[in-house]
């Protein structure tokens, strides 16, 4: 064969019997923002009363039973997806939610899936070193909305989920060949439209617009892109069949996903907030967030992956060194590159942004002991972030994953200072 991929992808989809020709399928791509999204979506369709299954980063779900995932793939091969979306079918599952990273798209995973409803986030300058420019990037973003054009009908109007905050949705609705457009923005006049009424340390209250019609949520969630993942959210569902009001009710419950702003309360006097956030981008949105709810000190602890876009390294101590009092460098998946090379590359923004070691910065290559500082330093009203392991469950180091929970880390710390959970 040609291309061996499409080839496993057509036979997976033909093996499985073409699950998603049966099973709706709503599908979110984006640099941030994906994996919270996938929940919510699930969420406002639940409301609906609908069944629904996902996969991603962080976890599974099959109507009732959801799972860890341990496969460190956000997006599995193309022969686990159909498989998934065929298991989903028979636990009855009327919705699949799926994660399309840009890997997935680029290597054909998602071929054979049947996308009803494309949801794009938003796009920034992650994962370079593999699809080379920005440009390129968006192309293969791109694919899942043409892939509306190609899927089967199911009695949902197949629509385009678009960011228009975010200037690419106008490639992406052209991309979209056909496909209903809707928006949902904060600043931009979009479809479903949202306005922030007030936000706090413990999320935002939000007015959504669609239609002629509104609703106020209470939502749970902290930050103002945690407002964009939720629009998003609502506007999948009412593509889908949902009402405002069902939305309504599904976001004001929502959770955060495991190690996504996660906060970790052992009953000390300041903040410790666990996220996974690892781009530049990311992290400037969660510090640039946390800055005016911390009466405090803003204290960041990170590092910056191996074998993974070096160029983000120290773009991400500038970052810090703009909003943090204090920040701790650490280990952060060093796999075969030598963890004192991606500390020096990441130090060496903080040193052009002025920063020095042992008052403004710290290096501490033991993560457990660098999260252990950050908290032995913190003072009441102070926040501590720990930025970039989130939900995982291992630092890859060489070839071997060696265990490691950063929520625990840090609940292991906060007990050895003397708060208990
Ligand atoms: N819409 C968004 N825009 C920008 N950053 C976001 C958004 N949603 C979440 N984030 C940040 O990115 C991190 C990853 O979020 P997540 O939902 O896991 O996205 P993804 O699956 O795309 O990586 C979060 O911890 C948060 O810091
Ligand atoms: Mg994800």
């Amino acid at each position: 064969v040609a291309d061996s991929r499409i080839a496993l992808a057509d036979l997976a989809s033909e093996f499985f019997d073409h699950p998603t020709r049966r099973l709706k399928l709503a599908a979110v791509t984006g640099t941030d923002g994906k994996t919270t999204t996938v929940h919510l979506v699930s969420d406002v369709l639940e409301a609906a009363g609908e069944r629904t299954g996902f996969a991603t980063t962080v976890d599974f779900k099959q109507v009732g039973h959801v799972w860890e995932n341990e496969t460190r793939q956000s997006t599995q091969e193309a022969v686990e997806v159909q498989e998934f979306f065929a298991e989903l079918l028979v636990a009855g599952g009327t919705w699949g939610v799926l994660e399309a990273t840009s890997h997935a798209l680029a290597l054909r995973k998602l071929r054979g899936c049947e996308v009803d409803v494309a949801v794009f986030t938003n796009l920034s300058p992650e994962h370079l070193d593999f699809h080379g420019t920005l440009q390129r990037y968006l192309e293969t973003k791109a694919e899942l909305f043409s892939m509306l054009a190609r899927s089967a009908d199911k009695g949902v109007p197949k629509t385009a989920v678009l960011n228009a905050d975010d200037p690419r949705w106008r490639y992406l609705a052209d991309r979209a060949g056909g496909a209903r457009v809707l928006t949902y923005a904060i600043d931009a006049h979009a479809d479903v439209q949202g306005t922030i009424l007030a936000s706090d340390a413990s999320g935002s209250r939000v007015r959504i617009a669609s239609a002629g019609a509104s609703v106020e949520v209470p939502l749970p969630l902290v930050g103002r892109f945690n407002v964009h993942n939720a629009l998003a959210a609502a506007a999948a569902g009412l593509a889908a069949g949902a009402t405002l009001a069902q939305a309504r009710d599904a976001l004001a419950r929502a959770k955060a996903v495991r190690g996504r702003m996660e906060r970790v309360d052992c009953g000390q006097p300041f903040s410790v907030i666990v996220d996974y956030a690892h781009t530049p981008e990311s992290l400037d949105k969660v510090l640039g967030l946390l800055r005016p709810l911390t009466r405090g000190k803003l204290i960041a602890v990170f590092g910056s992956a191996g074998e993974r876009d070096r160029a983000k390294r120290p773009a991400l101590a500038e970052i810090a060194a703009r909003h943090a009092d204090l920040f701790v460098l650490t280990q952060e998946d060093p796999r075969l590159e030598d963890p004192a090379t991606i500390l020096a590359e990441i130090e060496a923004g903080a040193v052009s942004a002025g920063k020095k070691r042992g008052s403004d910065y710290l290096v501490i290559d033991d993560r457990r002991e660098a999260v252990a500082e950050a908290i032995r330093r913190a003072q009441p009203d102070d926040t501590v972030l720990l930025a970039g392991k989130g939900h995982e469950s291992s630092i890859i180091v060489g070839e071997t994953k060696r265990p490691y929970d950063e929520a625990a880390a840090a609940r292991d710390a906060l007990r050895a200072v003397g708060f208990a959970p």
